[in-house]
C-alpha cells in the first residue's frame, strides 16, 4: 500500500509553478509588455505619469474622460497603440474609506496589477510612487500571481517576464521585501500548495514530508513527527480513533521556530489537519464531498505562519502542531457512541464521526498544552459548516474566552485583510455536551444549538482555563469559488498573514487578561 501511493506521487508528481518573478527599480522603462499606471484622480495621472511622453499623457487622459472612469478600486481600463508599451493599463486606486491607502489596499493594488497583466509578453512595469510602501504592492503582486503547479499534460507555459515595481524608493523596498514580504508570499504559496492538493496525494506522511522540505535550511527551525506508535504511548487515543479507519496512519506534526534572543514560552499554532474527511462511518453526502480535501487547512495555515515568521528571522517564539489524519469509513473505523480518552486523560463520547475536527484538536491542544506551557494558543480549523451560516465567506469565527487575545487577534485581522467576526462560547454549550458516561461529547444532539460554538467549546475542554486561548473557525473562508486581487479562486492560504502579524505584535502580559 505504501509502495503503490510513492509510486503514485512519483507518477504524478506536479512540476513547481512558474509565478512572474518580482523585481524593483527607480525608472519606469519606455517600453515594456506593459505599463500600469495605479490612479486616484485624473489629476494623479501629471504626478505618477511623468514618466509618460506628454502627448502619450493626452492621449491616456483623453480615453479616461471618454471611458468615464471612476477611479475606484477595482476599475481597470487597457490601452493598446498609444505607446512604446504593448498596453498601458490604468487601475483605479480610490479607497472605499477616504484618507491614505493601507497595507491592505496596496497589496491587493498589486494584486490588481498583477492579474490585469497576468497575459502580458514582456515585462509589466508597475508605477508605485506616492502611493505607500512599494514593498506591500510587491507583496500583493506575488500573492496575486500564485498559481498551482497542476496535474495537466499540455506542457507548461515558460517562466513569465519580470513585473518591476517602479519606486523613488525602489532600494529600500527591495530590501525590506527580500527581507520580509517575499516570506510572506512564499508561505501562502506553501500553504495553498497544501490545500489544493487532492487527498490521494497529500496524507499525513506527505504533509509532514512537504513541511520537512519547506523548512529544509531555514535557521533556528525544527520539525519533527510523532507516528501512531508514538502517539500511542502518549496516550492521544482521540487522534488515533479518528484516523483508525484509514492505511494512512495519522501524525502529530511539531514545527518550532525560536528566533536567537527569543525569549519565554512560544505562541502554540494548533491546526486541524484532516487531509480527507468524508465523515466517516456517520458518512457525508456525496455531493460536493470532494472539498474535503481542504479539510488541513488550519494546519497548513498554523505550519505556514511558522514559515513566514521563521524565514523573515522574526523576532518570536512560535510552533505549529498539525493534527494530522484521514477521515475514512472502514470495518476499523470508529463507531457512533465510542468512548475515546484524550492524552489528558478525558474522555469524549462520539456521538457522530463527521464531527472527527474538534477529537483530533483534543489531543493537539491537550499536547500544546503539557508540552509547551505555551504564552498563549490559537487554533484553527474548517471546523463546522455552521460558521459560514452565520457568517459567509467574508469572516473567519473568532471564539475565545480571553479578551486581551482577542483584541490582539481582532487588530491582526485588520492590518493583514484576513477578517474575523467574534461569536460567543456560551456557559449552557457545557450543558448541551454532558454525556451520561464520559467526560464530554463531541455534539449538542437535537437543533437549536449553536454549531460553531459547540465544536469551539468541545476543543476548549481540553485546553488550561489560564491560558490565552483562542480558535478561528476557517471552514468557510479557506477555499472560495470566486477570484480576488490576492488570491485565485481555490485555497486562500487563509490565516498565514493574520498569524504572521500577530506574532509579531504579540503581549503575553495583555493576552492573559481574562474578559469573564
Ligand atoms: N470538515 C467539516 C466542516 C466543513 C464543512 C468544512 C464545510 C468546510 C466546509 C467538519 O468535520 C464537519 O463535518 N462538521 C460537521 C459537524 C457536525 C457533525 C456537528 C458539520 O459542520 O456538519
Ligand atoms: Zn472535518
Ligand atoms: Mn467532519
Amino acid at each position: 500500500m505504501r509502495l503503490l501511493s510513492a509510486v503514485l506521487v512519483l507518477a504524478l508528481g506536479a512540476t513547481a509553478a512558474d509565478a512572474r518573478p518580482i523585481e524593483f527599480s527607480t525608472d519606469a522603462p519606455a517600453r515594456a509588455g506593459a505599463l500600469v499606471l495605479p490612479l486616484a484622480s485624473a489629476a494623479d495621472l501629471e504626478a505618477r505619469g511623468r514618466s509618460l511622453d506628454p502627448a502619450v499623457r493626452a492621449a491616456v487622459a483623453r480615453a479616461l474622460a471618454s471611458a468615464r472612469f471612476d477611479y475606484k478600486a477595482g476599475a481597470s481600463l487597457s490601452l493598446r497603440g498609444l505607446s512604446a508599451h504593448d498596453e498601458i493599463v490604468v487601475l483605479g486606486v480610490q479607497p472605499e474609506r477616504p484618507g491614505a491607502l493601507t497595507a491592505v489596499d496596496l497589496r491587493r493594488l498589486g494584486g490588481a496589477a498583477a492579474g490585469a497583466t497576468a497575459k502580458a509578453e514582456g515585462r509589466v512595469a508597475l508605477l508605485t510612487e506616492g502611493l505607500g510602501d512599494p514593498a506591500e504592492v510587491a507583496v500583493g503582486a506575488a500573492l496575486g500571481s500564485y498559481r498551482f503547479a497542476d496535474y495537466k499534460a499540455a506542457p507548461r507555459p515558460q517562466r513569465p517576464e519580470p513585473l518591476v515595481v517602479v519606486a523613488p524608493t525602489a532600494a529600500g523596498a527591495r530590501e525590506a521585501f527580500q527581507a520580509r514580504g517575499a516570506a510572506v508570499a512564499e508561505a501562502v504559496a506553501f500553504t495553498r500548495d497544501l490545500v489544493t492538493e487532492p487527498a490521494n496525494i497529500l496524507y499525513p506522511e506527505v504533509f509532514v514530508e512537504r513541511t520537512r522540505a519547506a523548512f529544509r535550511g531555514v535557521a533556528n527551525t525544527t520539525v519533527e513527527a510523532l507516528d501512531a506508535p508514538a502517539m500511542q504511548k502518549l496516550g492521544m487515543n482521540a487522534i488515533l480513533s479518528v484516523g483508525q479507519g484509514s492505511p494512512r496512519p495519522p501524525r502529530m506534526l511539531v514545527v518550532e521556530y525560536k528566533a536567537p534572543g527569543a525569549k519565554g514560552p512560544p505562541i502554540v499554532f494548533t491546526g486541524k489537519g484532516i487531509t480527507f474527511d468524508s465523515g466517516g462511518v456517520s458518512i457525508k453526502p456525496g455531493s460536493g464531498m470532494w472539498r474535503m480535501k481542504t479539510d488541513m487547512a488550519g494546519a497548513a495555515a498554523a505550519v505556514g505562519g511558522v514559515l513566514s515568521l521563521a524565514k523573515s528571522g522574526a523576532p518570536v517564539h512560535v510552533v505549529a502542531i498539525a493534527a494530522l489524519a484521514e477521515n475514512m469509513p472502514d470495518g476499523a473505523a470508529a463507531r457512533p457512541g465510542d468512548v475515546v480518552r484524550a492524552m489528558n486523560g478525558k474522555s469524549i463520547e462520539r456521538l457522530n464521526t463527521d464531527a472527527e475536527g474538534r477529537i483530533v484538536l483534543a489531543d493537539a491542544t491537550a499536547y500544546a498544552q503539557s508540552r509547551f506551557k505555551p504564552a498563549a494558543i490559537v487554533n484553527l480549523a474548517t471546523l463546522t459548516g455552521a460558521v459560514g451560516q452565520a457568517l459567509g465567506d467574508e469572516y473567519a469565527g473568532l471564539f475565545t474566552r480571553h479578551e486581551g487575545l482577542a483584541s490582539q487577534i481582532e487588530a491582526a485581522a485588520r492590518q493583514s485583510g484576513e477578517p474575523v467576526w467574534r461569536l460567543p462560547l456560551h456557559p449552557s454549550y457545557a450543558k448541551d455536551t454532558e454525556s451520561p458516561i464520559a467526560d464530554i461529547r463531541d455534539i449538542a444532539e437535537g437543533t437549536g444549538s449553536a454549531g460553531a460554538g459547540v465544536g469551539a467549546h468541545v476543543i476548549a475542554f481540553f485546553a488550561d482555563p489560564e491560558t490565552p486561548w483562542a480558535h478561528l473557525d476557517i471552514a468557510s473562508v479557506a477555499w472560495i469559488d470566486r477570484d480576488s486581487p490576492t488570491a485565485p479562486r481555490g485555497a486562500q492560504g487563509w490565516g498565514v498573514q493574520l498569524l504572521d502579524t500577530f506574532a509579531r505584535a504579540f503581549d503575553a502580559g495583555a493576552a492573559a487578561s481574562r474578559g469573564d
